[in-house]
């Protein structure tokens, strides 16, 4: 059988929208419209009743250094990156202070400032970092106060739509973090809170603190350790932000996955990655708003072009 790759030029024909976009009233960045863009194929989410994004959205994590440090080896292609992204139709970007540190979101502003009417830009805190790959937990109030406010001023935000606890201090009672970024909220400098790398309990505490919204964990075919914690976001109705969806970061691979031979046939037929295929999966799960992180504009426009396949009941068996 004749199989296809939904190649960079196959993201081109398919939905181009060109710079124009930057500037498109949401609705023309929304499935069914001519100028339908290649993320809107994944169809949309309500983050938090109001925030409605294409549910396919960037990482922009990896528009760092090396360890996720400092500037990165190819600023201009960075810069194309995010600005292609939103010409894909993608309207939700993750990020944090802590990528690069301030780098990432450095380079949003720059690329992307005035931003496109619908842009959600979901930032977070509550790590710090003395150097390359070393990353130390701060939940202190004070420190996410002042975390806070700095994204803010880097982003040229006066809110922003969804701030993320990235990770629990374990100095720290997560009630007196959470508390903080309720505070936040209630002086309108948060519109929505959300939490990341949260187990069932500790979201169970968080949201007896505040209404959390979203949950970021690591979750991807070969690493599905917070099934629990999705379970529980697709009955509540929670936005799940899978980091690390096509587990390159990881020291589980795809490649090593029980789920290897499945994932190679699957790609086979499809004529697409192994790396479209496990994007494809998450998709599967309504909830599911994956934010797959590259430093290439190639591996964007594959990556994006994954909201076009559909994966059989039977295909989503054989993934397990
Ligand atoms: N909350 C947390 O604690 C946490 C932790 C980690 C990440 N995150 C977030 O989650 C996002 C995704 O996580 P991740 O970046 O670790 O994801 P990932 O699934 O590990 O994938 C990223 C890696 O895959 C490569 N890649 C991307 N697309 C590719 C393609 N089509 N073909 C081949 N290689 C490809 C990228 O390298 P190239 O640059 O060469 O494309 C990058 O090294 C991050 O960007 C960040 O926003 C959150």
């Amino acid at each position: 059988m004749e199989t296809q790759r939904l190649t960079r030029r196959q993201v081109l024909v398919g939905g181009v929208v060109g710079m124009a976009s930057l500037a498109a009233p949401r609705e023309a960045l929304r499935a069914g419209s001519p100028q339908t863009p290649p993320a809107a194929a994944a169809g949309t989410l309500k983050i938090g009743g109001d925030l409605v994004v294409n549910r396919l959205g960037f990482g922009a994590m990896r528009i760092t250094g090396p360890g996720i440090w400092g500037e990165p080896k190819d600023v201009a292609e960075a810069r194309r990156v995010l600005r292609r992204a939103v010409e894909l139709g993608v309207d939700f970007i993750d990020t944090a202070d802590a990528y690069g540190p301030e780098v990432s979101e450095r380079l949003i502003a720059e690329a992307l400032h005035p931003y496109p009417q619908g842009l959600v830009i979901a930032t977070k805190g509550g790590f710090v970092r003395p150097g390359p790959d070393q990353w130390v937990p701060d939940g202190h109030p004070e420190h996410l106060r002042e975390a806070c406010e700095a994204s803010l001023k880097r982003l040229r935000l006066s809110r922003i739509d969804l701030y993320q606890f990235h990770r629990i201090d374990p100095k720290v009672p997560l009630e007196d973090s959470i508390g903080e970024l309720a505070r936040l909220q209630k002086e309108g400098k948060i519109r929505h809170v959300g939490v990341s790398n949260f187990n069932l309990a500790e979201l169970a505490r968080a949201r007896r603190v505040t209404r959390v919204v979203s949950v970021q964990n690591r979750y991807n075919i070969a690493d599905r350790s917070s099934a629990d914690v999705l379970a529980l976001c697709e009955h509540d109705g929670l936005a799940f932000i899978p980091w690390a969806p096509i587990a390159r970061g990881s020291s589980n691979t795809l490649e090593g996955s029980a789920a290897s031979k499945a994932l190679d046939a699957i790609a086979h037929v499809h004529g697409v990655s192994v790396y479209q295929v496990a994007i494809a999966w998450l998709l599967a799960t309504p909830v599911m708003l994956p934010i797959p992180g590259t430093s290439s504009v190639a591996h964007l426009e594959e990556d994006v072009a994954a909201a076009r396949i559909k994966l059989s009941e039977s295909e989503l068996a054989a993934i397990g």
